[in-house]
């Protein structure tokens, strides 16, 4: 695929009308079948998040989670109830998930069980029961609210905020408004967890790009191909923290990843302003992993 064809077939999406009701009916008639290998990149990931939360010693047994921007196949969810979480609340602003993704994620849960529980230290028997009583997505302690209303939530209710591949997606000012307001929702000891990728997601489907085309692109061109795609921010990792402590939070952790090809190509690469003022290291981190507590003053 190219990414222009991408870019262009995103644009005529965006101006079709009644497009969640085309989605589903579309998904009705030809079933929806996820890409595997990212749902093996979200099992990856998920290792991550689950290995900072053990490392921390976070007992999840009876937690109440929130996942933010759960997107068409919520596995991480499914693994938040493996790991003993007692209510899981899933958000979004678009309604990705349906009947149809929900039983294809369970579906790719179920056939892998044994290799995913292997790898999250996971009883694999216990996880079969789990994912046998889990049969819809409205259930009491696991169900989707979307669109998200963050008033629905009581202040002082969840143990967890979660999101994977998410910030990315949301603009900067947004980004500490949603925040800001998410924190009086955390529990007495409750914590944020956020795996970031800074990647340029058209990337993913066109390889011929590098890993950070988009940071070589001006504004206008720029706001015209984010504007057909999915949204992103192109914030960079070092970025993030200064919106996450305007919004009121302390960075307990952040880990990031560089990416080395990323890295070996960058200095050559055309980058756009502010990217052209940056270090190679900071515009080839393609990967994060945050953890955040309220700042209890602020
Ligand atoms: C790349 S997808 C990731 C989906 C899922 N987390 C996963 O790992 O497969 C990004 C998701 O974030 C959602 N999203 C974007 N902006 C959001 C916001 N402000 N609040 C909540 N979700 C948002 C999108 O609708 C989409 O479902």
């Amino acid at each position: 695929v190219q990414w222009q064809a991408v870019v262009v077939k995103g644009a005529i999406k965006r101006l079709i009308p009644f497009k969640p009701q085309l989605r589903r009916l579309k998904r009705m008639v030809a079933g929806y079948d996820p890409v595997v290998p990212n749902l093996w990149s979200t099992i990856g990931h998920a290792e991550k998040i689950f290995a900072d939360l053990d490392a921390r010693n976070f007992d999840l047994r009876g937690a109440t989670v929130l996942e933010l921007g759960s997107g068409w196949f919520p596995v991480i969810p499914l693994l938040y109830r493996f790991k003993g979480a007692g209510r899981v609340v899933m958000t979004d602003i678009n309604p990705y998930l349906d009947p149809v993704s929900f039983a294809a994620a369970k579906r790719f849960v179920s056939d892998n069980l044994r290799q995913i529980t292997g790898r999250l230290g996971l009883d694999s028997e216990h996880c079969q029961t789990v994912l046998t009583e889990t049969r819809s997505f409205d259930a009491p302690d696991f169900n989707y609210a979307c669109p998200f209303n963050i008033h629905s939530i009581a202040d002082g209710s969840i143990d967890v905020i979660s999101s994977r591949t998410v910030l990315e997606h949301i603009p900067p000012a947004d980004l500490i408004g949603l925040f800001a307001a998410l924190r009086p929702k955390l529990s007495v000891r409750g914590l944020m967890i956020h795996l970031v990728d800074e990647s340029d997601h058209l990337e993913h489907v066109d390889k011929s790009l590098t890993r950070i085309n988009f940071l070589t692109m001006g504004p206008a061109r720029w706001a015209l191909v984010n504007w057909c795609c999915d949204y992103q921010n192109r914030l960079r990792h070092h970025e993030f923290p200064a919106l996450f402590r305007a919004a009121g939070y302390r960075i307990d952790e952040q880990l990031s990843w560089v990416d080395e090809s990323t890295l070996a190509i960058a200095p050559t690469l055309k980058l756009v302003p502010p990217f052209d003022a940056m270090t190679p290291e900071q515009v080839s981190t393609l990967e994060s992993l945050f953890v955040l507590t309220p700042e209890r003053s602020a």
